[in-house]
């Protein structure tokens, strides 16, 4: 039997899952580490913890698992987007990498845009300027700690300085690429021009793969730090949208993902660019050779929740010590016996800004309209709506004004255990949706594309035929449709009204 590594270096944790080459998942393992905020909308993380945890996991996988490692035929990579990982001339890093959730480059959004010129940059990159993208990052680290900018060698997304370090390959490819906006989107390459017009250089960039192609193979030093063996071959991997989507087989058009994690995003498969002009949606490289994605990310979907249990619920959590369950189990059973609506209460997700629709890095979280008779799982419900709603901001741009197909939803991510949050996916989007067999979206995807790469699928398309089964079709309830629908209207109708006053209120901060 042949095995496959997924590794996924999240933002809470990295989950590596070894697969036998049906998909099955045979082992895992994970690993958490902190994220810093030192400012109100910076977020930063050690890429050391990412590496330590990547040891730790292989590590603990061939322990558990008593798989010989020599059996693990490939080992591809997934990670969370956009973040900035820098290495001096001797590959020490250049201190925390600013995350995909950092909201402090506003300034930079702005400079990049009148630089390049919207249109210019829409049409290079797809993508008009975005504060969490990387390019907006470098222009803020360049203008604000020049010393340390020079002091750069090599400039990497987290996945790409884990790639490195396992293999001494430094590479990129092209579906997290694309998320760090200096790519020529239709070559698939960097962009001199862009990179020419911002003076960086593009010996700083690393070299661009197709997401299923080999980056290299396990070093010797490596394989004495993770146990893997020595010469096993690396995917490029993708970024962890790029992957939970193979995971997801979202490898045609057609099917759309909706992925609950710590931050919520609607994906779709297109064989074509399409773009969204107000950039609304992102449109970026996918995972499958040649092909592209668009997605509406909202920013804090699970960190919403994460954020309500930790700082209002430590009740619950002792709760479910005593039980021996997940908290969250708790939260959604109270939040189940509030109707819809939780009677009045309405939940704004801007906990870290917000992406789709708004592209505001100033906006924050909302609840509007509390009485007396809201308790905390009003709240909570709340929360498990508005995040749904902001999905739907997205699910609605894509049907309706970039007429993208989406035939089937299939829900995902740490979201989808939960059975009301999946029962309201179906009932505010008004689509049934399904789930994959399979819950290990992009550590499936990062393996699926291993697979490729080692030669043991034909090409990513075919593995997700191979190995990808769907379950559970949840159909939508027309009549709860109807009760969302009212308070979708007056959600919708609240940012427009605050969109000022949230950069007042900023101002004073
Ligand atoms: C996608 C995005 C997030 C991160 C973290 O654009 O920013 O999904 O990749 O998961």
């Amino acid at each position: 039997m042949n095995y496959l590594l997924g590794i996924d270096i999240g933002t809470s944790a990295t989950k590596s899952v070894l697969f036998d080459e049906f998909g099955k998942a045979i082992c895992s393992a994970s690993y958490e580490y902190p994220m810093y905020q030192p400012n109100t909308g910076w977020a930063e993380q050690d890429a050391n913890d990412w590496w330590k945890a990547v040891c730790h996991t292989c590590k603990k996988i061939l322990s558990d698992s008593g798989i010989d490692n020599k059996q693990i035929s490939a080992v591809g990579l997934s990670g969370q987007m956009h973040g900035l990982v820098m290495l001096d001339e001797k590959d020490n890093l250049l201190g925390k990498s600013i995350i995909w959730c950092d909201q402090r480059t506003e300034q930079q959004a702005v400079f990049l845009e009148d630089k390049i010129g919207r249109d210019k940059l829409i049409s290079i990159t797809a993508n008009p300027a975005i504060t969490g993208f990387t390019a907006s990052k470098i222009l803020w680290v360049k203008q604000n700690n020049p010393k340390l900018y020079e002091k750069a060698k090599k400039i990497m997304l987290p996945k790409d300085y884990i790639v490195y370090m396992l293999t001494g390959e430094f590479s990129t490819e092209v579906s997290d690429a694309s998320g760090m906006q200096l790519m020529d989107i239709k070559k698939r390459q960097f962009s001199k021009e862009l990179l020419d017009k911002l003076e960086i250089d593009i010996s700083l960039l690393g070299y661009m793969h197709e997401s299923s192609d080999a980056a290299g193979r396990i070093s010797k030093k490596a394989a004495e730090l993770t146990g893997l063996d020595e010469g096993t071959i690396v995917a490029a991997g993708g970024g962890d949208q790029a992957c939970g989507a193979v995971g997801n087989g979202i490898v045609k058009e057609g099917i759309v993902s909706s992925t609950i994690g710590t931050s919520g995003v609607v994906f779709a498969h297109t064989d074509n660019l399409h773009i969204d002009k107000y950039g609304r949606i992102h449109t970026l490289c996918h995972a499958v050779p040649g092909c592209y994605h668009v997605m509406g990310v909202t920013q804090a979907a699970g960190l919403s929740l994460k954020w309500f249990r930790d700082s209002f619920c430590s009740e619950q959590i002792k709760q479910a010590e005593k039980e021996g369950v997940d908290p969250y189990l708790i939260m959604d059973k109270m939040a189940e016996k509030i109707q819809i609506g939780a009677q009045g209460l309405i939940f704004l997700p801007y906990l870290m800004g917000e992406r789709s629709p708004h592209l505001d890095p100033f906006c924050s979280g909302v609840f509007f309209g509390i009485t007396p008779i809201h308790e905390k799982a009003h709240f909570i419900r709340a929360i498990l709506e508005g995040v749904v709603y902001s999905l739907k901001d997205s699910i609605s741009i894509l049907r309706n004004d970039m007429k993208v197909d989406i035939s089937q939803v299939r829900v995902s991510g740490g979201g989808a255990k939960s059975s009301l949050w999946k029962s309201m996916q179906a009932d505010i989007f008004e689509s049934d949706v399904a789930m994959t067999d399979n819950a290990e979206g992009p550590a499936l995807g990062a393996a699926i594309l291993a697979g490729v790469a080692k030669g043991l699928y034909k090409s990513v398309p075919a593995a997700c035929e191979h190995v990808i089964t769907t379950k559970n079709v949840h159909k939508y309830d027309m009549n709860k449709a109807n009760q969302y629908n009212k308070y979708y209207e007056i959600y919708k109708s609240l940012y427009p009204v605050l969109k000022n006053e949230y950069r007042k209120l900023r101002k004073l901060l």
